[in-house]
């Protein structure tokens, strides 16, 4: 069973900023990697759609065998991951918005949060916001457009970073000194914002968390893989798998990235 492969699935390229976390935390794992972008971005689609696409990649990920899976989308994340914990007999890790890390970091006591519309709107991110960001202004901002921009590889263009000040110049107006990057596309555009935002303003995501939380989960039930063996990661996509190719070529050994029909 330990050598098994980690499952991670996200609506497209931006979960592979948690999967680089885990295979930099845990070298010795097997992994395999799905990039729905067929159907990104999921932050637009209703919480039925993004459910219906969740037990779709978890059915997939079961089939090639993994071990654990883990929902490397904010999105996927805040809509599906109880029903998936509720109907399948494996461990799942996911991601949300880092809003207490946040919260405990803040003098201004004012927090911008960028995720997708999906991730903003659903009851898990507000229980989580309601119960970690007492007496702290939460600055809620949907990201809409930047997924498709990434996906198409146009992390650094003029437009992207147009749009993104969009985003963040009203949320540094209302004093913002911590940005929550709600959405696993969005660390990609770290030096972007790094030189759009004062040095004061704190960048917070949660990948290196979430890879903690996989090592945790793996020891807990004792399926940690310990052989020295090579390991393979395989990633599968399912349009033309270029832009995938840029994200995670050169990485680590062994990579091998494949279009999938699923
Ligand atoms: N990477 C995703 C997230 O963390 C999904 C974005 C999308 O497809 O809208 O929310």
């Amino acid at each position: 069973m330990s050598n098994q492969p980690i499952g991670v699935f996200d609506s497209g390229v931006g979960g592979t900023s948690i999967w680089k976390e885990i295979q930099k935390l845990l070298p010795n794992e097997n992994t395999i990697y799905l990039a729905d972008s067929k159907n990104a971005p999921y932050g637009e689609k209703s919480k039925e759609e993004i459910l219906q696409l969740s037990i779709k990649n978890t059915d997939l990920l079961l089939e090639k065998g993994c071990k654990i899976i883990v929902v490397a989308c904010n999105t996927a994340t805040t809509n599906a991951i109880s029903y998936l914990r509720a109907n399948y007999n494996l461990p799942f890790i996911g991601i949300e918005p880092a809003i207490k890390p946040a919260a405990l970091q803040s003098e201004s006591k004012t927090i911008g949060v960028l995720a997708t519309k999906g991730t903003l709107s659903s009851s898990l991110f507000h229980s989580t916001s309601e119960n970690h960001a007492h007496g702290i202004k939460v600055i809620e901002q949907e990201g809409t457009g930047l997924v498709p921009l990434i996906e198409n590889g146009k992390v650094d263009a003029e437009e992207t970073r147009l749009l993104l000040n969009t985003y963040v110049e009203p949320m540094l107006d209302q004093g913002m000194d911590c940005l929550v990057l709600g959405c696993t596309h969005y660390p990609y555009l770290i030096p972007v914002l790094k030189r759009m935002l004062p040095v004061h303003v704190k960048i917070i995501d949660s990948g290196e968390a979430v890879a903690r939380q996989v090592k945790a989960i793996l020891e807990k039930n004792d399926i940690l893989n310990t052989s020295e063996k090579l390991v393979k990661h395989q990633f599968y996509t399912n349009v033309n798998p270029d832009v995938l190719k840029n994200f995670v070529e050169g990485v680590a050994a062994n990579i091998s990235v494949n279009q999938l029909d699923f």
